[in-house]
């Protein structure tokens, strides 16, 4: 019998979440459906009872609610207590399970194209709560160090503190502070939302190696500013839409225990731009 799954968020209506899921649930004869579900801000408990009711089998949690999510689950998995959020719950027979899918979502791209965290020098900007999923990947990949910029320096500290405690070497700025010191990392990472309303690159890349790696979280506009700029400097380019698309892989992996088809998904979410 056909399962039904869905996202979880506010707003809702521009996720990309259930043309991925539809598209593989396709390629692999499936007979499930992916749902949009707008829960409001202070209305997440009365919307998971929903859920439950019609025993949804899996859902995706996006902006506002994957902090406040961790109330309602009944069991979390490892990679859940380290980010504490939940993006991604499995629900079997009524027994929740929470899942934060973002590290791995992250990595998979390095992983896809064979380029190594290990021993690298990282720049991060933001500290927000995917922020938070990023440092975990690095820690978990043993990277040399990172040094986190972001605009409010006290969430800059909180992470710092954070990649402390998982045993990476870290250091925290202000992300006015970064100026010319790019060519000093081998790994920049935007996770701000900076690029979301097309806003300019906060950076500039002044000197930095041909090959540094620059991976931008920020999915759409697919081209930012950011990347763009790090373009002109020959670096390694890597998409938000990549991290996009490794999370719901890994989602998908957890809900139906087996492959997903990569490229059935990819072609979907390329489909939404
Ligand atoms: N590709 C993917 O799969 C994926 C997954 C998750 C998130 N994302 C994207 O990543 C971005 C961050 O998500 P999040 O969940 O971490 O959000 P969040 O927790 O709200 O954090 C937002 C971050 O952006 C910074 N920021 C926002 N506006 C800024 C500005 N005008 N100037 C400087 N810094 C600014 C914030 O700095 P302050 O601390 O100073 O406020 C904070 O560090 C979003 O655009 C989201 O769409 C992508």
């Amino acid at each position: 019998m056909g399962k039904t799954f869905a996202v979880i968020g506010d707003p809702i209506d521009h996720s990309l979440s259930p043309h991925i899921h539809s598209a593989a649930f396709r390629e692999l004869g499936l007979e499930h459906s992916y749902i949009g579900y707008r829960i409001p801000k202070d209305e997440l408990a009365e919307g998971i009872e929903g859920l439950k009711k019609i025993q949804i089998s899996g859902f995706n949690i996006t902006i506002p609610h994957k902090i406040e999510m961790m109330k309602y689950v009944d069991k979390i998995d490892e990679s859940c207590s380290l980010i504490g959020a939940v993006n991604t719950v499995a629900n079997n027979n009524g027994v929740l399970k929470g899942y934060n899918t973002d590290m791995d979502g992250f990595l998979e791209p390095f992983k896809k194209k064979n380029l190594k965290i290990e021993n690298c020098r990282i720049l991060l900007l933001g500290a927000g709560g995917a922020a938070r999923a990023i440092v975990a990947g690095i820690a978990k990949e043993k990277a040399k160090s990172i040094t986190i910029a972001n605009r409010t320096l006290e969430k800059a500290k909180e992470l710092s503190e954070f990649a402390t405690k998982i045993q990476l070497e870290s250091n925290f700025i202000q992300i006015n502070e970064v100026k010319n010191s790019a060519k000093n990392y081998d790994i920049i990472i935007n996770a701000t939302s900076i690029g979301l309303k097309n806003e300019s690159s906060p950076i500039t890349f002044e000197g930095i190696r041909e090959n540094t790696i620059v991976y931008d979280i920020v999915y759409k506009p697919m081209n930012t500013d950011f990347l763009k700029k790090a373009k002109e400097h020959k670096a390694i380019i890597i998409y938000g839409y990549e991290m996009l698309l490794g999370q719901a892989i890994r989602a998908f992996e957890i809900w139906h225990d087996m492959k997903a088809p990569y490229n059935a998904m990819k072609k979907a979410l390329l489909g939404g731009f």
